[in-house]
């Protein structure tokens, strides 16, 4: 099933919608601009709202909901959802390995980006792991936001891997030390 996920998340477009967005343009006058963001584990009533979290983020290369559950029960711990009021904006999908740790995924609503979501999930994240161990990543070198939020977050590009993700279509590994995030 581990070949399955990783497989699943090498097809998945990490291009995201928003990449052009600019920092003006992410600032959408009807969310209040302070956010109270609750991090929690995921739960398998949540599944619905991660998925649609997951469509509008990715489009046609969202996971299904299968490979959600797959991971949940693989690592219940570093699943985790984010909450602004009774609504979930966002979630992230760490797996812990040999190595140390991988985030798989991470996905937040387009109505709340640019809030500080992303950030409340990954300072969550850390907080699970021991100090000084090693947070990996891929990410499309095309996904000009994901890669902004994670240099901004303190990770590292280590190396570039052509074709992870297809023809074409390039990645950037990526680490942070949990001792030195942005916290
Ligand atoms: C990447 C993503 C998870 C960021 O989520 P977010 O909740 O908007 O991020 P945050 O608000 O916590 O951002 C924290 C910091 O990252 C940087 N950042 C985040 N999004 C940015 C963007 N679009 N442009 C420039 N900088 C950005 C900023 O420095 C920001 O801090 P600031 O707002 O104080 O300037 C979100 O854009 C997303 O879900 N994208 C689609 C899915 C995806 O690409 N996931 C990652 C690959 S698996």
């Amino acid at each position: 099933m581990k070949s399955h996920l990783s497989k699943t998340f090498k097809r998945k477009n990490v291009e995201s919608p928003d990449a052009t967005f600019s920092r003006a343009t992410r600032l959408k006058p009807h969310v209040p601009l302070a956010l109270q963001v609750l991090v929690r584990q995921f739960e398998r009533r949540h599944l619905e709202r991660v998925v649609e979290i997951e469509r509008a983020s990715f489009g046609n290369d969202a996971w299904p909901a299968e490979s959600f559950v797959e991971y949940w029960r693989q690592n219940p711990e570093l699943f985790l959802i984010a909450r602004v009021g009774r609504r979930i904006a966002g979630y992230s999908i760490t797996r812990t390995n040999w190595r140390g740790a991988e985030l798989e995924s991470m996905a937040v609503d387009p109505l709340y980006r640019g809030r500080g979501v992303a950030r409340a999930l990954l300072d969550a994240t850390l907080t699970q792991l021991p100090a000084g161990a090693t947070l990996r990543l891929m990410v499309s070198t095309a996904n000009d936001a994901a890669l902004r939020f994670y240099r901004q977050y303190g990770f590292v590009r280590t190396r570039l891997v052509k074709r992870y993700y297809g023809k074409g279509r390039d990645a950037w590994r990526m680490r942070l030390t949990a001792k030195t995030t942005s916290r």
